[in-house]
């Protein structure tokens, strides 16, 4: 562990969670909340929280948040990593340390965590996202039953999913919209809509009347 208040905060947590238990709590939620904290079979270096953070708001820079994305979205990308469709060293450990049910279980406990509330968006979309991506990804980047939700993201993530695909190293969407997509994208594209993606608020401020 390189930061002792991480392990403290990791401990809390462990001990929160361990307070809260009885007989009573729903038990598929619970065994995904200690599989976040506890890395499940493959011990603690797997713990979900020390790279996703204490509420799955991500690392702000590779790690990605969890927190409120939709649980299929994210019991799909544990599949594709343990299948190596999205090769990935790290999420591919992980994610093969857990069983079907256990992604299901830890999916699910994300998918039902708070999504950070942010400002109300200043910067206007670029034209070729409103060309190209909103369609799939909302107008204001929080998702559509066609595609996932992008907004707040860290901007090094965004730019390397897409590069990712442009390369075809991750080829794990269905119709390979996201290959066809992101290969039609020049390095500065990438740059622009990946850093207008990370400003955007996961979940907007309700406009004040
Ligand atoms: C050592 C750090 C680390 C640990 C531990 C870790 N992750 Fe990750 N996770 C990452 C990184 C880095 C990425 C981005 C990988 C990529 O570029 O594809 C990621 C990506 C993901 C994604 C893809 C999200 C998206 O928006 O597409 C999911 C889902 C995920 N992790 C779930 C988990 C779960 C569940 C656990 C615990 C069982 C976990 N991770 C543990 C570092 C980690
Ligand atoms: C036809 C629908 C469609 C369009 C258009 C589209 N996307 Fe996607 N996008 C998807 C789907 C579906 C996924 C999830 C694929 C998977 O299962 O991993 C995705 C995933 C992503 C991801 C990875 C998210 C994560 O959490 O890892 C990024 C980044 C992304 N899209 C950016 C873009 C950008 C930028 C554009 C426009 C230039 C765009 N997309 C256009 C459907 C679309």
């Amino acid at each position: 562990m390189r930061h002792p208040s991480l392990c403290v905060l990791l401990l809390t947590l462990l001990a929160a969670c361990t307070d809260r238990m009885s007989p009573s709590d729903d038990r598929w939620g619970r065994s995904g909340e200690l599989i976040a904290m506890s890395g499940g079979e493959g011990g603690a270096r797997y713990a979900c929280v020390s790279c996703h953070g204490a509420r799955g708001e991500g690392n702000g820079f590779d790690a990605p948040r969890l927190a409120g994305l939709p649980a299929g979205y994210l019991q799909k990308q544990l599949e594709d990593y343990a299948l190596g469709l999205r090769p990935h060293a790290v999420m591919r450990d992980v994610a093969r340390f857990l069983d079907s049910h256990e992604r299901v279980r830890v999916a699910n406990h994300y998918a039902a965590l708070p999504v950070p509330l942010g400002p109300a968006p200043a910067a206007q979309a670029p034209a070729l996202y409103a060309r190209t991506c909103q369609q799939c990804h909302g107008a204001d980047g929080t998702g559509t039953p066609q595609g996932p939700p992008l907004a707040g993201q860290p901007a090094f993530y965004l730019a390397q999913q897409l590069q990712d695909w442009q390369v075809s190293k991750r080829r794990n969407d269905g119709n390979h919209e996201m290959l066809k997509v992101a290969q039609a994208l020049s390095g500065t594209e990438v740059e622009e809509l990946s850093r207008f993606l990370a400003r955007l608020p996961p979940r907007p401020a309700p406009a004040v009347h």
